[in-house]
Parts: C-alpha cells; structure tokens; sequence
C-alpha cells in the first residue's frame, strides 16, 4: 500500500474482522535487525504492518538524508520471507504533502544524548510515529532496543497523548563480532571494522566491572572512553549510565541501569547501549 486513504481505509476493516495489527515502521534498507522486529511483530498479531518510510523531518540539514542507502527491491524480497501482510510504502508526499505545520516535540527525554548533537531529530522521529500511528492504528508497534533513547521516548509519547498502542522493545541484533546491527553500518570501510566493535566491546566490559562488583559509573565510563578513544578514528560523542525510563545519569549503580553511548567512526556515526545490572 503506497497511500494514506487506503491504508486508512484498510486498517478499519482489518480491525472490524477482529483481526489484531502489529506494526514496525523502519526507513528501510532491512537487514537482520530489522527482519527480528517485524518477527517480533509476527507473533504479536494476526496482522503484520511493516512501513518503509524515509523521514526527512528527522535528518538536519548537512546529515545524510540524501544519502542514506536505500534498496527497496531487496526490501520487497526480505519482508516476503517474514512474511509481512502489509508493506505500507508512502512516500514524502503522501506523509507530509505541502508541509507541515504541527509537529510532535518530546520534552527533557529529548535534551539529552543523541538529541543533544541531533537537536530536532527526536522531534522528527516522534512526529512520523504518530502521523503513522494514526495511519495504520495498529494494537502493536515494535521498536528495536538498539535505538534505546528513541524507544523511551516513544513509550512515553504514547503515554503522554494517550495512543491506544502497546510499546514493544525488542532486543538488539549484533553481527557474530559483536557489532550492533544498522543500516550505516554500510558506510564502515573494512579498515574501521576494529574501531567499530570498540562500542560493543567496551559494553560488555562494563557489563563484567558491574558483574564484579564496581558500581561507580565515573570509573566504568572512564573505561569505556580509554578503550574507544585509543582507535584515532573514532570520536566520541557521549558515554552515559542513565536510569532506563528519565534517561537521568545516574552516578552509583544500584539498580539495574542502560549505559549507552555514541561514537562516530570516520564519517560514520554508530550508536549502541546495553544493560548493566548490580
Ligand atoms: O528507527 C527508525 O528507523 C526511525 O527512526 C523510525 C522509527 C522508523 C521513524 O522514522
């Protein structure tokens, strides 16, 4: 489906068959990650909607909308294989048509982390979901835990605005060395691959600090920032333990937290979180 009114027009009569919609909307270009959300989705619902959707309102200019990849032929042959029921496809007309003038901007949950080198990116992201959420209204939205600030925030729009849809996160999907699955994982040259895997790695370090008893998240941070930083072609953007649901630093780790972090590689900025659990 490639417009608002029939999908509008569908979901209605999807939900008057009794039919339960899950729905995971991406910006395409699917890979693993991607394929285990809208699996998630499959076994949530009776019906799967997954939404291919580059949204411009979430890129700044000088980011790179322009060219972020983009491969809808593969896209059609993967979601088959999900398979999905609906792969809702409209484009920047379709969803935004001669502008828009009202937007959806998270609050405190958006002044922190990405949003803070990515200013109006959150209020982007939280404006397409909502749009989307009243486009195909399904009971269901799967989001990858992967994007762990986005996930917040979304759970607490839906909150906010009362949408009549259950928040999902999914766990991240990471390639067998460790590296988190993500369409600009594509920009990495082979040479940059070492550089990479120091988010993950330095994650799991402080996963095994936590584990063993250290629960001072200055030192665990300081850690991780020694090992990212010794790659010169990694630049750090932020590293912060933060309360799952505030998104507040958090200075002892007393309680189970997320540290997250995001680096850029190159030209290439890569974000990744994990649990750490006392
Ligand atoms: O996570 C993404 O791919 C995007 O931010 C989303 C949620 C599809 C909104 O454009």
């Amino acid at each position: 489906i490639s417009t608002v009114e029939e999908m509008q027009r569908r979901s209605p009569m999807l939900r008057q068959d009794g039919r339960s919609i899950a729905f995971v909307p991406t910006m395409g270009f699917l890979h693993e990650g991607h394929l285990s959300l809208t699996r998630e989705g499959r076994q949530l619902a009776d019906i799967l909607v997954v939404s291919n959707f580059d949204n411009p309102t979430q890129f700044a200019p000088g980011e790179d909308f322009a060219t972020y990849p983009r491969d809808m032929g593969k896209d059609r042959l993967l979601t088959e294989k999900v398979p999905v029921d609906i792969l809702f496809t409209p484009d920047e007309r379709a969803i935004y048509g001669d502008g828009c003038q009202t937007f959806v901007t998270p609050q405190a949950l958006a002044k922190r982390m990405c949003g803070l080198s990515r200013p109006i990116f959150f209020q982007g992201v939280a404006t397409v979901v909502a749009k989307l959420f009243h486009i195909v209204n399904p009971h269901v939205a799967v989001f990858g835990e992967k994007d762990f600030q986005q996930l917040t925030i979304i759970r607490r729009m839906v909150k906010d605005l009362n949408f009549d849809v259950n928040i999902v996160g999914a766990a991240t999907v990471r390639e067998s060395d460790g590296l988190a699955m993500s369409s600009r994982n594509a920009y990495l040259k082979p040479g940059q691959r070492a550089a990479a895997l120091s988010l993950s790695q330095s994650l799991r370090e402080a996963q095994a600090q936590v584990a063993a008893g250290l629960i001072q998240a200055e030192q665990i941070v300081a850690g991780a920032r020694a090992r990212i930083g010794a790659h010169p072609e990694t630049a750090i953007d932020y590293i912060v333990i933060v309360d799952p649901e505030t998104l507040e630093e958090v200075a002892v780790i007393d309680r189970p937290v997320r540290m997250a972090m995001a680096v850029a590689v190159g030209t290439t900025r890569l974000i990744d979180n994990m649990p750490l659990v006392p």
